[in-house]
């Protein structure tokens, strides 16, 4: 049986880690961060992501899972997996690649010969070649792969052990041998197995991306003109969704996306497309981020048309602080910088989330939390729906009506009740929905 090592231990590193150990294969975790392999070998995740952390203690139990920040250890594993991130660069809008090359010389400096390196992480197209040519000069014997990973949070354990297809970038036919070992028993689920060269591999991870964001940013597109003409974007979409060309999913209208990956890596492609000399073909998607900024700035406007242009002073209620709902991620959270603005602007902010408060107070310290609704909800002049959470669907409007100080509601996510709020007394606003 092959023996794996996972580098980098994040939402995909951890996932792919104990997935890939629940198969039967040993694997080892490893990190540079000491506090974050403390916890994992403890048996807890250092986020939320549901299933994960019964997975990890079953898989840590059986013996077959170790995490380590050792990574001499990595010396006897046949495979290695680079899992780790690839942030926005906090001066431009291109991949910070620092992570991905410390990861990659690292896990070469230890690899024993032969062994087969396999990217992860998301990157510009022409970083698997590169990394390719230095394996060559330095360690010929190393080979290289890309297997980009589709998993969403909320959803990590499924869409990795039953994912609706596996993407090879791969050089030879050894190395797909090995991956379709590893993936052996995925693969009898006869789940789509893609064979591709090295830049496609890279690029059908974007190209994926860039689709989705572009599905959100075109409904969000209709919700502005449905406000415009007087039309309803959640009828909409549900009519248009019912071709199968264009599918319902991914058609829900509201404050858009946010995240630690589409924004990023429509920015990352913009970028990337420039070096190409291609910049013309990706013009569309800066039309797709302002799209998807701008519905932020609208909650905003509806705010200031429902109680006023002067915030100062008001008490305004926040559900939802992550950038979906299942997930305390608040990287490039839309629901939490809406709140952030509101602050700036003078406001007296309140955010109630069921998971994401912790991380969301490191990032944003000066707003005040809850994980109590009726606190939230309490003395509000305005409350925002921001991040769908079952939870906030199951507030009963009128005990709400009693607590606030003014009944009115913004829903940013078309996801509440719209009659059952009206019919208990409260004003009711939602992205394009008139
Ligand atoms: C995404 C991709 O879906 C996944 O395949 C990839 O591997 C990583 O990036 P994720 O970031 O977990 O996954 O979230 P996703 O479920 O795609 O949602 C992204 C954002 O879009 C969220 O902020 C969500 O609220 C928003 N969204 C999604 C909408 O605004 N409307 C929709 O209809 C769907």
């Amino acid at each position: 049986m092959l023996k794996l090592s996972v580098v980098g231990t994040g939402y995909l590193g951890v996932t792919h880690a104990a997935a890939m150990s629940s198969l039967g294969f040993e694997v080892v975790g490893v990190d540079v961060d000491s506090k974050k392999i403390a916890q994992l070998q403890s048996g807890r995740v250092p986020f939320f992501e549901p299933h994960l952390e019964e997975l990890l203690s079953k898989e840590l139990s059986s013996g077959r899972l170790k995490f380590t920040t050792d990574f001499s250890q990595l010396s006897d594993c046949d495979v290695h997996f680079i899992c780790v991130g690839t942030p926005q660069q906090k001066d431009g809008i291109a991949a910070d690649l620092t992570y991905v090359d410390a990861a990659f010389n690292s896990v070469a400096k230890y690899a024993k010969a032969g062994s087969l390196l396999v990217g992860k992480s998301t990157v510009p197209v022409g970083t698997a070649e590169k990394i390719k040519s230095e394996l060559a000069n330095s360690h010929p014997t190393l080979e290289l792969a890309w297997n980009p990973e589709f998993l969403r949070e909320g959803f990590a354990v499924e869409d990795t052990l039953r994912p609706n297809r596996l993407v090879v970038g791969v050089t030879s036919d050894k190395a797909e041998k090995v991956l379709q070992e590893v993936y052996q028993s995925l693969l009898k689920n006869n789940v789509p197995w893609i064979r591709a060269d090295l830049p496609t591999a890279e690029l059908v991870k974007v190209a994926a991306n860039s689709f989705l964001a572009t599905k959100i940013s075109f409904i969000n597109a209709m919700a502005e003109i449905c406000e415009a003409a007087g039309g309803d974007v959640t009828v909409l979409a549900k009519a248009i969704g019912y071709d199968p060309r264009i599918g319902s999913r991914f058609l829900q209208a509201g404050i858009g996306f946010g995240g630690g990956c589409l924004p990023k890596d429509i920015r990352a492609f913009m970028a990337r497309s420039q070096e190409l000399g291609a910049e013309q073909s990706l013009e569309f998607l800066r039309e797709i981020d302002s799209i998807n900024l701008r519905a932020r700035q609208r909650v905003i406007d509806l705010v200031r048309a429902d109680i006023g242009t002067d915030l100062k002073g008001k008490k305004i209620a926040v559900l939802g602080g992550a950038f979906k709902p299942d997930s305390d991620d608040v990287r490039d959270s839309p629901a939490l910088d809406i709140a952030a603005q509101i602050h700036a602007a003078g406001a007296n902010v309140s955010v109630h989330d069921p998971k994401a408060v912790e991380p969301a107070r490191i990032r944003h310290p000066e707003l005040q939390y809850t994980t109590e609704i009726d606190d939230c909800l309490r003395d509000a002049d305005i409350v925002l729906h921001l991040t769908e959470w079952k939870i906030y669907r199951e507030i009963d409007p009128k005990v709400a009506h009693g607590l606030v100080k003014s009944a009115r509601i913004i829903d940013g996510r078309n996801a509440l009740d719209r009659e059952a709020w009206v019919a208990a007394g409260w004003k009711f606003r939602a992205l394009g929905r008139s």
